[in-house]
């Protein structure tokens, strides 16, 4: 059965698949849609709720998406968040100013009790705003509820029309009460019953998959990411002994990472488990490469080489399974009419089309999680058991270590590179400090400094290590770890590793550096 779904209408602001997310965590059901969406397409998917999202323009610049007003006389309850507010004053007829001061940061509102939206949130509370024009009047038939300082229409409502809008973003972790505000528009407003739930999720799509694949045969490429484990592990909850699972190791994973994926998947789960041992193979096309895009470029297209050769090698048919997930796919509405700039659908490498070689030989593309956001990924991976260490993953690179060995990549800096990295992960799990930290990792740069060990002058590699905090990964900033951490790092490093002389922290942020050298 079709879970009950709110709409969120991308203006192109920052926060829209933050949105979707608050939605969903509340339980409901959430796709994001392009603000130019036909008013019929909308209509046809029966939505209980339609969020607008805030977005970078203004209401009167032309070029600014802007919105019918037969989206309102739909019946289905709006809430309009910042720029979707300030739309909904001036397509039913307010007056949008621009601010004297622009508000931004932590501001606080008071309402006054009126509300549905702010049933259960204090009379005053923090929220957070990022505007330069605001609502100074709102449309006949609207009344104001809640007011900041410098802002008279902080929230104002058509309670007859369910028409609601907030200036600020109920979205964001600043706004004190902006869950509550969100739960309350979905359940007292639009009166969701809170169908979706990860539980049911995981029954009804293995029920759907079966029904879909029946008593063929589904082929899958596992990374070792999340997207894909997880998807692996539906698919074997859904068809077990049907699923072929390729995993292509390319010799650039972590210390042990191989080994790990292809233990947890032929143990705990029932499939067909094909490992190809390919490092030679990339080690032979990367020889004498130093260029990293030339790297990268390599890695990508010998993976998707490799994994194609061993579908290749039994072809019986079936699905073609992949783990892509609803960012993957989600067309951003950018905020301008020409959709300029709307998000390329970007997939790490190993998802890839089929070749047109095979195309025949397949049914279709199976997708289970192509509806699911990261978190929500990761808490289906969580219910079917699959382990901490994959769930929990922190980024990498599909290029792996050879986009943090800097020059052309050995078997023997990736050794070395291996064992370090291992090193400082594991000093990062005992000092307690490894949920502060977004992504953590050596990398080897290909100097080579003087040191001295014992009565002897060594000539050996530096190691860097790098931390970051981060919310997006579009900025970054260096980690702070303690002194006495990166003491113990740099002590078991020359120790532990041989080839290792010389330690250095990356304390550069993003921008202006990258999170990854190369
Ligand atoms: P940068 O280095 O661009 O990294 O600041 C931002 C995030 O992206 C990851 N990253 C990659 N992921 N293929 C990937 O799948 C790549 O080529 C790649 N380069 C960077 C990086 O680890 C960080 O999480």
């Amino acid at each position: 059965m079709a879970n009950q779904l709110c709409i969120v209408l991308d203006f192109g602001g920052q926060y829209n698949q933050l949105i979707a997310r608050r939605v969903r965590e509340c339980g409901v059901y959430c796709e994001i849609k392009k603000f130019d969406t036909p008013i019929d397409e909308i209509k046809a998917l029966e939505p209980m709720a339609l969020i607008f999202t805030g977005g970078p323009n203004s209401v009167y610049d032309p070029r600014s998406p802007h919105i019918s007003k037969e989206i309102f006389e739909l019946g289905i309850p709006v809430l309009g968040i910042c720029y979707g507010c300030q739309l909904i004053a001036y397509t039913l007829g307010g007056v949008v100013e621009s601010c004297t001061k622009s508000e931004y940061g932590k501001i606080e509102i008071s309402h006054n009790g009126s509300s549905v939206l702010f049933k259960d949130i204090p009379e005053k509370s923090t929220v957070w705003m990022s505007h330069n024009d605001f609502v100074s009047r709102p449309p006949q038939g609207f009344e104001i509820t809640a007011v900041s300082s410098d802002c008279p229409g902080a929230a104002f409502e058509n309670k007859e029309k369910k028409l609601y809008a907030v200036q600020f973003h109920p979205e964001v972790t600043h706004s004190e009460f902006g869950r509550q505000l969100m739960h309350n528009f979905l359940y007292e407003v639009c009166g969701f019953s809170g169908d979706w739930v990860m539980d049911d999720f995981i029954e009804n799509t293995v029920a759907s998959l079966r029904r879909q694949i029946g008593n063929k045969k589904v082929i899958l490429g596992l990374s070792g990411g999340v997207d894909s484990s997880v998807a692996a592990g539906l698919l074997s909850r859904a068809v077990g002994k049907q699923l072929t699972c390729v995993f292509v190791d390319h010799g650039l994973m972590r210390k042990d990472e191989g080994d790990f994926v292809e233990e947890t998947f032929t143990k705990m789960f029932d499939m067909n488990f094909i490992r190809v041992n390919a490092q030679e193979h990339f080690l032979g096309k990367l020889r004498g490469v130093t260029d990293p895009e030339e790297k990268r470029k390599i890695i990508g297209a010998e993976f998707i080489n490799v994994f194609w050769d061993e579908v290749r090698k039994d072809t019986a048919g079936g699905f073609f399974a992949q783990g892509t997930i609803y960012p993957d796919r989600i067309e951003s509405g950018k905020g301008n009419k020409s959709g300029e700039g709307s998000a390329a659908v970007i997939k790490t490498h190993h998802n890839t089309a089929i070749p047109d070689d095979m195309r025949d030989n397949f049914d279709g593309i199976i997708e289970p999680l192509a509806d699911l956001f990261k978190d929500e990924v990761r808490a289906v991976g969580e219910k079917l058991g699959i382990p901490n260490e994959l769930v929990w993953r922190q980024p990498f690179p599909g290029p792996g270590l050879g986009v943090r060995i800097i020059g052309e990549i050995t078997e023997e800096k990736i050794h070395i590179l291996q064992e370090a990295d291992a090193v400082f992960r594991d000093e990062i799990a005992k000092s307690g400090i490894e949920d502060q930290l977004k992504q953590f990792f050596a990398v080897l740069p290909d100097v080579k400094t003087v040191g001295v060990m014992g009565d002897h002058r060594t000539y050996d590699h530096l190691i860097a290590i790098r931390a970051i905090t981060t919310d997006d990964f579009m900025t970054a900033d260096w980690a702070r770890i303690p002194y006495d951490v990166l003491a113990r790092v740099s002590n078991r490093l020359c120790n532990e590793v041989e080839h290792v002389n010389r330690v250095v922290y990356d304390i550069t942020s993003k921008p202006p550096g990258t999170v990854e050298w190369e």
